[in-house]
């Protein structure tokens, strides 16, 4: 009997908890362009930052929220009126907006940050609440600390913010200290004693300080958490946040135990986090889990043999349902403008014919003085040839798969196999050329 799959909305937070870490800010131009992948990658909910942190970032959500229509586009607020006004103005043009207010609730922060009492902290988040829920229609509340906060006042807190209009209550462990059992029966306790809270959507937020946020997030759920707050590459305050990729391929490949599924496009997955890190400057660990680029590459002679013999002896997913590509083109000199785009679009980048011109003109050049283009070398590339004020190309056109980009560099024609420079599968190991394409080489050098 097939298992029923209950549906988990994933809010993405890149933009806005991840870019609050080290390292890892970014403009306007580079948020858009992260966005757009989001929107790609098939999120819910992107959180587009804070508006009234800087005027840049108010001009950044207000900039998603104006272009980005399908998911919801949420800006963070504290529990004060500036707050909410700020980022209701930049979220006001969204297709679909929210507003995302929080106010701490524990006792070590009411005390030693916010210098307020527990009733005060009750009536501020009340109050903000009901002000954010006067302006829009999809009003979340987080209480900052809550996995520190007494349980009794936790619960007090969340039925004055459901009264006063919430329609997600966000559950954070904001310094990384819970451990899945507990959490999960936080969340349980929260169900059973929190009234109203059965008509609104519980959600969980788990930050990494005990390498614990994902397990966290995934007890959350599993105790009726279905919202989950996570980011590309698990970026983050201090040690990060629930990595996005992670929950949702936990959900694929456990299914069995997690019968959840996210509308997450998994090929989309591995360009993001490429994307991310070339944007941030910031590298993914090489061992991260499905992103990392050891996470499908295997080097002792056993794991080798396995998987040479079937990938399924030591491989739990296949590379391409996270978008890794599975043999890597070779690109040299005398690639194709197909497999350029194709490298691109696996490095997070789609171009329309004209930018993809300008690429293939300077790849060539360059790959006539070196012998193999390598990512990091196009990445240079592409960036010095859209460099925003030069480009009168938008850098993203609206491609929606591989496929569509591949045939708009193709000119209409057919997808074409690329016998190019010896092509290699993960191992490094030449892979045979198909034959009833033995040389088709049609666009080398097309358009230069
Ligand atoms: O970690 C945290 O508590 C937060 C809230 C603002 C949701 O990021
Ligand atoms: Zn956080």
């Amino acid at each position: 009997m097939a298992t029923e799959q209950v549906r988990i909305t994933v809010f993405d937070t890149t933009l806005r908890d991840g870019e609050q870490s080290p390292g890892c800010s970014m403009n306007q131009q580079e948020k858009l362009r992260v966005a757009h992948q989001l929107d790609r990658l098939g999120v819910d909910i992107i959180e587009a930052g804070f508006p009234i942190a800087s005027d840049g970032d108010f001009e950044a959500v207000k900039a998603i929220a104006t272009v980005i229509r399908r998911p919801i586009i949420a800006g963070l607020a504290r529990a004060c009126r500036a707050d909410i006004e700020r980022a209701w103005e930049a979220l006001k043009v969204a297709a679909r907006p929210r507003i995302h207010v929080f106010l701490a609730t524990s006792d070590i922060h009411l005390k030693y940050k916010l210098r307020i009492t527990r009733q005060e902290c009750l009536e501020h988040a009340r109050e903000a609440v009901a002000f954010a829920r006067s302006l829009c229609a999809d009003v979340e509340f987080s209480p900052e600390d809550a996995t520190r906060t007494d349980p009794e006042f936790l619960c007090r807190v969340l039925e004055a913010v459901i009264e006063a209009g919430a329609t997600t209550v966000n559950i954070p462990d904001t310094v990384g200290y819970t451990v899945p059992a507990e959490f999960g029966e936080l969340i349980a306790t929260l169900r059973r004693r929190v009234k109203g809270i059965e008509n609104v959507t519980i959600s969980a937020h788990c930050h990494n300080d005990l390498g614990m946020a994902v397990a966290n997030t995934m007890a959350a759920v599993a105790a009726g958490a279905r919202q989950v707050e996570c980011t590309v590459n698990g970026i983050g305050e201090r040690a990060g946040n629930a990595s996005l990729e992670e929950i949702v391929m936990a959900m694929r490949v456990r299914r069995d135990r997690y019968p959840y599924e996210t509308a997450i496009a998994g090929e989309h997955l591995f360009p993001a986090s490429q994307l991310l890190s070339e944007i941030t400057g910031v590298p993914v660990q090489p061992n991260k889990a499905i992103t990392g680029r050891n996470a499908f590459a295997h080097e002792a002679g056993i794991h080798q043999d396995g998987v040479i013999k079937n990938p399924l002896t030591y491989e739990i997913m296949t590379p391409q349902s996270v978008g890794v590509p599975d043999s890597k083109l070779v690109l040299g000199k005398h690639s194709g403008r197909h497999a350029l785009a194709i490298r691109c679009e696996q490095l997070g980048y789609q171009f329309d014919r004209r930018a993809l011109d300008d690429i293939y003109r300077r790849f060539v050049r360059l790959a006539d003085k070196i012998k193999h283009v390598e990512d990091h070398h196009l990445l240079e590339l592409i960036r010095e040839t859209h460099k925003p004020a030069a480009s009168a190309t938008p850098l993203f056109e609206p491609i929606a798969t591989a496929v569509a980009a591949a045939a708009a560099a193709s000119c209409h024609e057919s997808p074409r196999v690329f016998p190019l420079a010896p092509q290699t599968n993960v191992f490094g190991m030449s892979v045979p050329i198909p034959i009833d394409h033995p040389h088709d080489q049609e666009d080398y050098l097309w358009g230069v």
